[in-house]
């Protein structure tokens, strides 16, 4: 198993570096720039959730960043600077303060979803924010991607469903934190996401689930 989603991940990279010599942006290229343009720039602590099909943990660490990998299932890459917990995120008990940094590319949305053969429980994006807010240092960072449209939604996705957030849910749960760069992305074509202001992120719709784009940089006060 670890094997076919290690093979994946490389594919997938593969495949984002190849669309972009075209000048093509999936929405994983996109979350992946927008990651690697605003990542701490000294070596720091980083956990990244929901790591795996995903090389951003292996390139972090061979960046030197001391990075942990938190998945219920099995991450797929080993290097020194690695740490992996095979884990729902909110049953590991971890000191607090202890990350500068925390990545969520595209995960929130499916927490206790059950859509990976993870546990399904209620409040699942609730409970993690809290999580997150315990883990996170003062005036640590948290880089989230999600699922956005101008109205708060739970659609299909796999066997199950994932959130699809909007302005005010996110405002709501991040109530205590400060909100320090946020960006938009609307599918323009399967493998091109433009860059867009959020009143146009609310107002275009493609047919699901081409859902657009938010990526947010989030303070802990
Ligand atoms: C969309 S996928 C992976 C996204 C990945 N970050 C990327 O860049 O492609 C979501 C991941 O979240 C993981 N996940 C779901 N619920 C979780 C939970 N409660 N705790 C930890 N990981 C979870 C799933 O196993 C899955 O690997």
């Amino acid at each position: 198993m670890i094997n076919n989603e290690k093979l994946l991940a490389r594919f997938r990279d593969y495949g984002i570096k190849s669309l972009k010599l075209f000048g093509y942006h999936t929405s994983r290229s996109r979350e992946y720039e927008f990651i690697f343009d605003n990542i701490i720039s000294k070596k720091a602590m980083i956990m990244d959730i929901g790591s795996v099909g995903s090389l951003l943990p292996l390139k972090l660490a061979k960046n030197g960043h001391e990075v942990v990998t938190v998945d219920t299932r099995q991450y797929h890459e080993k290097h020194r600077n690695i740490t992996s917990i095979s884990k729902d995120i909110n049953n590991i008990d971890f000191p607090e303060n202890i990350f500068d940094e925390i990545i969520c590319v595209s995960v929130l949305e499916h927490i206790g979803m059950s859509a990976y053969g993870d546990p399904s429980y209620q409040d699942g994006d609730k409970l993690t924010v809290q999580k997150f807010n315990k883990m996170l240092k003062i005036s640590g960072k948290l880089l989230i991607t999600m699922p956005f449209a101008r109205e708060y939604k739970i659609l299909p996705w796999l066997n199950t469903y994932e959130k699809i957030y909007n302005y005010e849910y996110i405002t709501t749960l991040f109530k205590d934190w400060k909100l320090i760069k946020e960006e938009y992305y609307i599918p323009e074509s399967q493998k091109n996401w433009i860059k867009a202001s959020r009143k146009n992120a609310e107002k275009i719709h493609k047919p699901y689930p081409r859902s657009n784009l938010a990526c947010f940089i989030i303070k802990k006060l």
